[in-house]
């Protein structure tokens, strides 16, 4: 018998059996007086805090409205009962009553006594197998209700609605600090209909004032970059957005925040941490969030604790996974790991959003060419962020010499580096990293710009700011040269309109 036959018979008599065996249960138990979906809306309500109809309908994803039936049922029966939320009366709540919670728990028990007995012979490393492969067959139902069926050959890069906002071609340009991602990247991007993003990460380096004045000549040179890059994108036939990155990291966090959306910022987007508290930011009210994670785990956190907090919920998610340039959000142990799980992620990350609607999930970290991007997408993935590619534009704001770095530079120059913000970071191998890296040596800091939280001036290995800011100037040998995994990839120096031709074709 061939093996998809066999496992389309298993998958479908275990699924049946399943079912049996829970009606059973419930016509045999004395005190259960409930059919099966009954049951599993109540697991769906829990045994927690009290939800509201929508929360319970879209976990089960059925209407409001035939959730509002079966509910007026269960009230009945005695399982569940509704309460006003004091706050706002309009607003309903319903929660399992005592019986209610006696009938979730006998079910679990009955699902629990049912799983035990059906691997009680199998040893613990088949069982841990089986995990693994059901897991696996797991994820790929779940991405059926947010994934039609279909081959890569017909997949296409479609437009992205993050609430009112349309983004025409699903492209975000990864925010590039010191001084790689300004005016002139990112308008070019946002141009062209992608989401052109400014890094608000010492911005202000080439004013004259700087040393003595950093936030001052940071903000005034981030208000000036985000106006010419909705200048530039207003010339775009169908133009996208400009966004600003600021890392949660960054002294002054709230300051540039308020900054960026004063000069007419349209999207916020954070990273390198979570920004639990990003919404709590008045004027974020009228802009897009987007945090950056690299788990599912992050991605829940974020959801929760803004929809609970402040009744909001990101406007798109990124993912940066382990092939990105820059910082990265997992430990150097993690990386390889990481990097094996990569689509599983984006899996789970787009699980985790299946609750939200209009909160499209952009997957960045070694995207280079419109195959990576669809493949991203079959995964799950609604858009992509590229760091690298853009480098090498016409228009990326970096010197020449650091595109020069990223054209000459093999497969085998690209290292991890530590840094002062205490995650490591993808970069380019030079005489730099040699000496901070392979020697271990520590560059005095003489001056401190207290720009990130977690950095300690007297302990750093280095000053992350001046290791930058001489790369952004030209000096790729003794300065910090930030690029993702497929760097050597870059073999010409190309427009930005160039790219998005290439990533449109055929959509
Ligand atoms: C030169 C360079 C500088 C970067 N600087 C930042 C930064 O300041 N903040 C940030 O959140 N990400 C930063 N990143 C990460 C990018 O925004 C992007 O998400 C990532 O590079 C995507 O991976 P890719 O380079 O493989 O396309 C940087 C990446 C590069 C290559």
């Amino acid at each position: 018998m061939d093996t998809v036959k066999k496992i389309n018979e298993i998958l479908v008599s275990l699924f049946n059996s399943v079912l049996k065996m829970e009606e059973k249960a419930l016509q045999n138990s004395t005190n259960l007086n409930l059919s099966i979906t009954e049951i599993h809306t109540l697991e769906a309500i829990g045994t927690g805090k009290p939800k509201t109809m929508t929360q319970v309908a879209g976990a089960l994803k059925i209407s409001v409205g035939t959730l509002t039936v079966a509910i007026n049922k269960l009230v009945k029966k005695g399982y569940v009962e509704r309460s006003r939320v004091s706050e706002d009366r309009r607003i309903v709540k319903i929660r399992l009553t005592d019986t209610g919670r006696a009938a979730v728990e006998e079910h679990e028990a009955f699902h629990d006594s049912m799983v035990r007995e059906a691997i009680a012979d199998l040893t613990e490393e088949e069982a841990l197998r089986f995990v693994q492969s059901i897991d696996n067959i797991n994820q790929f139902f779940q991405m059926q209700e947010f994934r039609p069926m279909k081959g890569s050959e017909h997949l296409r890069l479609e437009p992205l609605k993050m609430g009112e906002l349309t983004i025409p071609v699903p492209i975000f340009q990864g925010g590039m600090g010191i001084g790689i991602s300004m005016s002139g990247l990112a308008g070019a991007v946002a141009a062209q209909g992608g989401v052109g993003v400014i890094s608000a990460a010492q911005p202000g380096f080439n004013e004259p004032d700087f040393d003595k004045n950093p936030v001052e000549a940071n903000t005034r040179a981030l208000k000036r970059n985000i106006k010419e890059a909705l200048a530039i994108a207003a010339k775009g036939e169908t133009p996208g957005a400009v966004g600003v990155n600021i890392m949660v990291a960054a002294q002054h966090y709230e300051d540039y925040v308020n900054a960026a959306i004063d000069a007419g910022a349209q999207i916020i987007i954070s990273g390198a941490g979570l920004p639990t508290s990003l919404p709590a930011i008045e004027k974020t009210k009228n802009v897009k969030l987007v945090p950056i994670v690299s788990s599912a785990r992050a991605a829940g956190l974020i959801i929760k604790n803004w929809s609970k907090k402040y009744n909001r919920v990101p406007d798109a998610v990124i993912f940066e996974g382990p092939l990105a340039g820059g910082h990265l959000g997992f430990k150097e142990e993690q990386l390889e790991l990481a990097e094996e799980a990569f689509y599983k992620t984006i899996r789970e990350i787009k699980h985790e959003l299946s609750d939200l609607p209009n909160c499209p999930l952009i997957v960045a970290g070694g995207i280079f060419n419109r195959n990576d991007a669809l493949k991203a997408i079959s995964h799950g993935a609604d858009g992509v962020q590229m760091g690298t590619r853009f480098v090498t534009t016409e228009e990326c704001d970096a010197p020449m010499a650091f595109k020069q770095a990223y054209l000459n530079c093999g497969k085998e120059d690209v290292t991890i580096i530590k840094s002062p913000v205490g995650m490591p970071g993808r970069a380019m191998k030079n005489s730099f990293s040699h000496r901070v890296g392979e020697e271990g040596q520590r560059e005095a800091i003489a001056r401190c710009n207290n720009c990130i939280v977690p950095c300690n001036p007297s302990t750093a290995p280095y000053c992350i700011t001046s290791a930058l800011v001489r790369a952004a100037r030209g000096d790729v040998e003794n300065g910090l040269v930030f690029c993702g995994a497929n760097a050597w990839k870059c073999d010409k120096i190309e427009t930005v309109e160039d790219i998005f031709k290439e990533f449109k074709a055929g959509s």
